[in-house]
């Protein structure tokens, strides 16, 4: 599936557009913090392999995983999560690949974020639990444009809007649901936040990129992708049952 990519702050509202063919086995996109860097051997180092390992152990069968270890200024902390309908085993390669390519490419950052289509993995020198990320985000969309837009981008407003109230609202924070469009048409669509916010700060995350929504996936299928919610729609099923 051909998708365009692009990234963009809240802060300065530039757009990078960034051009990628996206399998599902590859990182969709990540993020090195440049602000600090740890150096080989250091004691930075062995608590975040020590934190790596944690996640990948925690997280599969929870689908959920979260830890700190260390002392400061060593200390590190770190989450993983995988998509709300993700098998155990999947989510387990997806931690497990995570880990090893966001070592690849960020590594002596001390702070990093990479997201699959399955998981996502996140670690930082400082606490960020329960915060909502609004810094690092980005979003997706698919190349088909569909007939009509203006229906369209008004049911997906629809759909992701429920979908939030939703989500907010289980214990996975996650909901995925389809909305009829006509013409024997769906809309399909998920959203999820990570499992360490509130109830109350999921929701506030997800209105955030729902607000996105013109910006980003204008009469298209897209997703908007961040360190603490997201959400995607298409107009093809795309979650397991
Ligand atoms: C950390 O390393 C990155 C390269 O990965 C570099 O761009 C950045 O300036 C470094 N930051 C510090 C504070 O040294
Ligand atoms: C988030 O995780 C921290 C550390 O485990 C915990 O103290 C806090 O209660 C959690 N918050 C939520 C909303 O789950």
């Amino acid at each position: 599936m051909a998708s365009r990519h692009f990234t963009f702050s809240f802060y300065v509202l530039t757009f990078a557009l960034l051009l990628q063919t996206l399998s599902a086995a590859s990182p969709l996109f990540q993020v090195c913090s440049r602000s600090e860097n740890f150096t080989a051997n250091s004691p930075y180092e062995s608590n975040l392999k020590k934190l790596l390992r944690n996640l990948n152990y925690q997280t599969p069968s929870l689908g959920f995983g979260l830890g700190s270890v260390g002392q400061h200024p060593y200390q590190t902390y770190g989450l993983a999560l995988c998509r709300g309908d993700v098998a155990a085993k999947d989510c387990k390669t997806c931690v497990s690949e995570a880990s090893n390519e966001i070592h690849k490419r960020c590594p002596y950052n001390k702070g990093a974020i990479i997201w699959y289509d399955n998981c996502l993995l996140k670690y930082l020198n400082r606490d960020f639990f329960g915060q909502i990320d609004n810094q690092n985000k980005f979003a997706l969309y698919n190349i088909r444009v569909v007939s009509n837009p203006t229906t369209f981008n008004q049911k997906t407003r629809e759909l992701l809007s429920l979908l939030a109230k939703k989500a907010s609202v289980t214990p996975k924070l996650y909901a995925a649901g389809e909305l009829e469009l006509g013409e024997s048409k769906k809309l399909y669509g998920l959203t999820q936040c990570t499992r360490n916010l509130s109830s109350i700060d999921c929701s506030t995350c997800l209105d955030g990129i729902i607000d996105e929504l013109p910006r980003c996936c204008d009469g298209k299928g897209g997703r908007v992708v961040g360190g603490s919610c997201n959400f995607r729609y298409e107009i093809y099923p795309f979650v397991s049952a």
